[in-house]
Order: C-alpha cells, then structure tokens, then sequence
C-alpha cells in the first residue's frame, strides 16, 4: 500500500492480517470462557518459543513492563548484578537501581562481549539476581544466554533475561540454560501488536519471590489468576490484544518453531551476505560466545553519511529501517527481519537499502541483493 510503510525495523513489526482483523470485534468479557481460552492458547504456544514448561504470565503493559516485573518481584532489597553491552542491559541497570538494594553494572562498550570474569567477581561479592539481554537490540549481538546461566547456578544465583527480540524468532532453551525468569515483548519476533509482555518464572525463582511486590505487577497475583479456570489476570486486561496475540500465536503454532527459527537464520544469513558485498562492517564484534543477532541485523553507515540522508533515502522508497541508539546515532543502521516477514520484504528491504549505500558515494564490491537472493532462493 502506497500509503503504508514497510516496517522492518527490531519492533513494531507488520502485522499479518489475520492478526489485525481480530481486533475490530466486538467487545468481550475477560472474566469468561471465550478470554480464558484465548489466554490458555497463548501460554500453549509460548511455553514452546520459551523453551520452558512453565507456564508465561501475560501482562498489559509493553517489553520494559516485563523487565520491571521482574526485576521487582525477584531483584527488590537484593544485590543484583546487570551486564550490560547496549541500551536494553542499561535499562535494567536503571531498574534495578529503582529496587535492589545494590545495582552493579558490569559494562562492556555497546555491541562488545559482555565480561564474564567481572560477573564471577560479582557473585563471589554476594550479589544473587543476575539480569542480561540475550538478544542485545541496539547492538545487534546476540549473548551467551547458557553460559551465564551456568554461572548463575554455579553461585546459586537468579538468572533474569530479556529474551525481547529473541523469544519467537530464535532458539530460546529457558529451562536447559537456567533461565529463571524470562520476557517477552508482543510487537517484535511474535507479529502482535504493541502493548503486551509475557513472563515466565522458574519454581526456584518463585521459592524466592519477594514479600512486597509492586501492586500492578505483581506477579504471584498474576500466577494465581492463571491458575484460575476460565484462566484470568489480576486486574482489567488489554483485551482486543490479547484477541491479536492469541492470533499471531496460532500462526506460529501453524509454521511450527523450528522452521520459524530456520526462517529467522536464514533472514540474518541473508542480510549479513550483503552487508558483506557491500564492502561495510557489522557493528558487533563477535567471539566463541557472542553472535551476530539472528532478528537484528546492525551494520555501520558509510563514511560520509549520516542517519537522516541514509534512512531517508530508504524511507522514500516505503520501507523503514533503524538508526543507532543514543551515541550510536550517525554510526549505525539497523534492518530487522524478525516476525513474519520473509524473502519478498527483506528482499525489497535490502534493495533499498543499497540504493542507499550507493547514493552516499560508497562503492560497493557488488550487489548485495544478489547475494542474499541467492541465499535465499
Ligand atoms: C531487547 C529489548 N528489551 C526491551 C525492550 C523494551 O521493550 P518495549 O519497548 O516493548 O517496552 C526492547 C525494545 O526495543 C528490546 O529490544
């Protein structure tokens, strides 16, 4: 549609339209059947792209509502440890400064290895909730999830992930990794709308919740609405959105998981080719343990460029990509290829995107539309 642009940006993504016809109906009551299935079909399919047998608390409130309920619930009064390597491992540094009784963050340089060495000083000092990114947004790096959950249990600590942009679009193995506590957010790799966020909470995690949890987020009260049946939440819902995200689930049921995260891999192979045939660096720098982003793909803007003449050459053209985040605003642009989207928008995407490039004066060493079609044919 003339009129409508292309989103491939980390989150909000294209809606499919059977997502978005759900919520034009008629209002329906939460406290009944017809919202506690909706609700059940959810945590089916969320359990899956969790990878946990626990069962996810769904709350009306976006991403960063999840990330402070769960801080608040499991981090309040404690020492908590943040590492930290872009915008999302700050935020909850920032939260966890609002409730524990002790913040420490453990810094790399945004889209750098996070310092494992540091996070054993900090747990050997006491500390007992650790938060981390797996899927660091505004770096496009992709963090060793398993690893610190080995380290968590090794010191009996809490381990709290923001799995944002990773749960639904890539491989999340909560239980086996020692996840304790994870979230989700609707609008990003689930192809929902904006405005939900699921919480998942190991037993061990919920043996240590805090006495006195904020009201709204309270997570055992969420518990125990869900385990009500019909099944229910605490207070009034985000009810249409809980129609779209139960919708969007079905989806994801129908492609199945793996194939939905074949999918993603092969996006991101995609878009790294032609990043590559470019001739211009991703943004992360890797190691053994930290990947490229499967759902964000972060590459530095040309010499010569900027964020406004870039993406505006691309936004002319209907699609809208990312820029970099704070002081990584000019540096670095970011395409998303996570949710439902597939070979014709990322195709479309990368098109204009070397439009782009070529338009800021960079010689490319060649097409890298050609590269990643032929990835991805
Ligand atoms: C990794 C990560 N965590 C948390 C958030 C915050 O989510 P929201 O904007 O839905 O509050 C985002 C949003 O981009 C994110 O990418």
């Amino acid at each position: 549609m003339e009129d409508e642009l292309l989103l491939m940006l980390p989150g909000p993504v294209p809606l499919p339209e059977r997502v978005r016809a759900v919520m034009a109906r008629q209002a329906i009551n939460h406290r009944g059947a017809e919202f506690g299935n909706a609700y059940a079909d959810i945590v089916r399919v969320l359990k899956g792209l969790f990878g946990t047998k626990n069962n996810p608390l769904v709350i009306s409130g976006s991403g960063t509502a999840g990330m402070e309920a769960a801080v608040a619930n499991f981090g309040k009064g404690r020492k908590m440890a943040h590492l930290i390597n872009g915008k999302f491992g700050e935020r909850m540094y920032t939260i966890g400064q609002r409730y524990a009784s002790e913040a420490r963050p453990i810094e790399s340089d945004w889209g750098t290895p996070l310092n494992l060495e540091s996070l054993k000083s900090a747990l050997e000092d006491g500390c007992e909730v650790v938060t981390m990114v797996h899927n660091e947004t505004s770096a496009g790096i992709l963090n060793p999830a398993g690893e610190v959950g080995k380290i968590c249990r090794k010191y009996d600590a809490l381990f709290i992930m923001d799995g944002v942009t990773s749960i639904g679009g890539d491989q999340v193995l909560a239980d086996d990794w020692g996840v304790d506590v994870a979230v989700v957010g609707s609008q990003k790799c689930l192809a929902a709308p904006a405005g939900l966020a699921a919480v998942s909470v190991s037993d061990r995690a919920w043996d240590r919740a805090v006495k006195n949890p904020p009201y709204y987020l309270d997570l055992p009260a969420y518990k125990k609405n869900a385990a009500k049946d019909p099944m229910e939440t605490p207070y009034t819902p985000a009810v249409p959105l809980f129609l779209a995200l139960r919708e969007a689930c079905l989806i994801i049921e129908e492609e199945g998981v793996d194939k939905r995260i074949a999918r993603h891999h092969r996006m991101a192979g995609a878009v790294r080719k032609a990043v590559h045939a470019w001739g211009i660096d991703m943004f992360p720098k890797t190691d053994s343990l930290h990947q490229y982003s499967n759902t964000v793909t972060a590459a530095c803007i040309p010499a010569g460029s900027n964020d406004k003449d870039f993406r505006g050459v691309v936004k002319k053209l209907g699609i809208q990509i990312a820029g970099g985040q704070d002081h990584l605003k000019d540096k670095i642009f970011r395409i998303g290829h996570m949710g439902a989207v597939s070979a014709p928008e990322l195709l479309a995407t990368l098109a204009a995107t070397e439009y782009a490039v070529r338009k800021t004066g960079h010689q490319v060493l060649e097409s890298g539309v050609m590269a990643a079609a032929e990835d991805l044919g």
